[in-house]
């Protein structure tokens, strides 16, 4: 488990995914049989890994990322790295063999992405990206509405992410400096359009275009050290996508906001036949022989209580933390071979329509977005742009 001692590698990957499977006594296998799981925490920091280790209980820690990759009892790569340190850490795993699963984005640029794609599968080896979002039990109640066919037909997405992130002057920020500054990987794209492209693509159909805009709203803020910095990237993102189908959504990702909705994100969908809200949690929806009937006027003060007209939809079986969920997918895929679709072909996917996001930004325009899937893999974004034939890669 390598950048264990950051944000995302602590909390959720280590914490709340391995530790927690660990005591639950490891994954349970398609045959009813139980993998233990045991973590080698990697990290620049000798000291901190020592601390973390003695906290938790773990007797594996080390500074030394080549020895870990060369010694066959670690069996999966796990990188949770800042994303500029992430490719090169991931082509060392790759060579040395090791089943892979990662943060996103999996790269800084799509041609990097698409190259780890294609050197793990040339490889042969396992590879998975998380896809969090699409564990949330608000996601998967979506998920059972579209499957169920509540909504009819689709007409459009809209969401709604973001909080404000404070500055760091005159109250500390609640998140990496790194992420405010574009030469050290950060930005909202960056950050936020690899999610929305695995959200979109898996419930709802392929991203075909996007149009955004990117801004960076603050200026400069103040670092973990209180020094103030030029904050050179994107902190808020406004985006509308084309989906395969006919559907359109539009979602807002930003920093520089404050909530007055009941999530941190929160999509809308409407259909022909019903609408609903998810957010992290929760999930509201309408249907259409319950939908009011509000009429424009301006004179009047309007009588409905639109939030009252709205049903809870309940909870109906346990929700597990969605790291953690996923861990276990890929980790029976490791051992046992069942399914798990998220790839790095599917990360190099969010981090073209990061790419594409920006280049709208730049250039004001519209910009379609290839097909990339197993059978149909450009050689570059530039080959993926000019819409040369693709190459079949199995
Ligand atoms: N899935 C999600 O919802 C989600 C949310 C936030 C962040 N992320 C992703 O997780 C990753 C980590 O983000 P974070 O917020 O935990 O960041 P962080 O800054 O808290 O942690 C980064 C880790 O990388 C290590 N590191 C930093 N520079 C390094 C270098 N040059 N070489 C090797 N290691 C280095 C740090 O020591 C730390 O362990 C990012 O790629 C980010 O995009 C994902």
């Amino acid at each position: 488990m390598n950048g264990v001692s950051g944000r995302m590698g602590y909390r959720q990957h280590l914490v709340r995914s391995i530790l927690a499977i660990r005591d639950a006594g490891g994954v349970e296998l398609p045959d009813g049989t139980k993998v233990q799981v045991e973590p080698l925490l990697v990290g620049r920091s000798e000291a901190k890994l020592a601390e973390l280790a003695a906290k938790h209980g773990i007797e594996h820690y080390t500074t030394d990322l080549d020895a870990a990759l060369a010694d066959d009892r670690w069996h999966i790569y796990a990188d949770f790295l800042v994303t500029k340190a992430r490719a090169a850490a991931i082509k060392k795993a790759i060579a040395a063999g090791k089943a892979i699963y990662t943060e996103k984005p999996t790269a800084e640029s799509f041609d990097e992405a698409l190259e780890l794609a294609r050197l793990a599968t040339a490889a042969g080896i396992k590879n998975g990206v998380v896809h969090d979002k699409l564990y949330l039990p608000g996601l998967i109640k979506l998920r059972r509405l579209i499957d169920s066919g509540f909504f009819g037909r689709i007409l459009s997405v809209r969401g709604e992410f973001g909080y404000w992130v404070f500055e760091g002057d005159w109250h500390p920020s609640q998140r990496p400096s790194w992420n405010y500054r574009a030469e050290d990987g950060g930005g909202i794209v960056v950050d936020m359009f690899p999610h929305w492209n695995y959200v979109l693509e898996n419930l709802f159909g392929r991203v075909e275009s996007v149009y955004a805009r990117a801004v960076t709203e603050i200026p400069e803020r103040v670092d973990e050290a209180g020094e103030a910095y030029a904050a050179t990237a994107d902190d808020a993102a406004y985006g509308i996508f084309e989906l395969a189908g006919g559907i359109t959504a539009q979602i807002n990702s930003s920093w520089t906001t404050r909530v007055n909705r009941d999530e941190l994100v929160e999509f809308q969908v409407d259909g022909t036949h019903g609408s609903a809200v998810v957010g992290l949690f929760g999930c509201k929806i309408q249907p259409r022989n319950a939908t009011p009937k509000p009429v424009w006027n301006p004179d009047l003060r309007n009588e409905i209580d639109f939030d009252s007209t709205w049903v809870e939809v309940p909870d109906t079986e346990e929700s597990v933390n969605g790291f953690r969920a996923q861990w276990e997918e890929f980790i029976r895929h490791v051992i046992a071979n069942t399914e798990h679709r998220y790839d790095f072909l599917a990360g190099a996917r969010g981090m073209l329509l990061a790419e594409k996001g920006l280049e709208s930004h730049r250039t004001g325009a519209r910009i379609d977005l290839p097909e990339i899937s197993a059978d149909r893999v450009p050689d570059t974004a530039e080959g993926a742009e000019a819409g040369e034939p693709a190459r079949t890669e199995r």
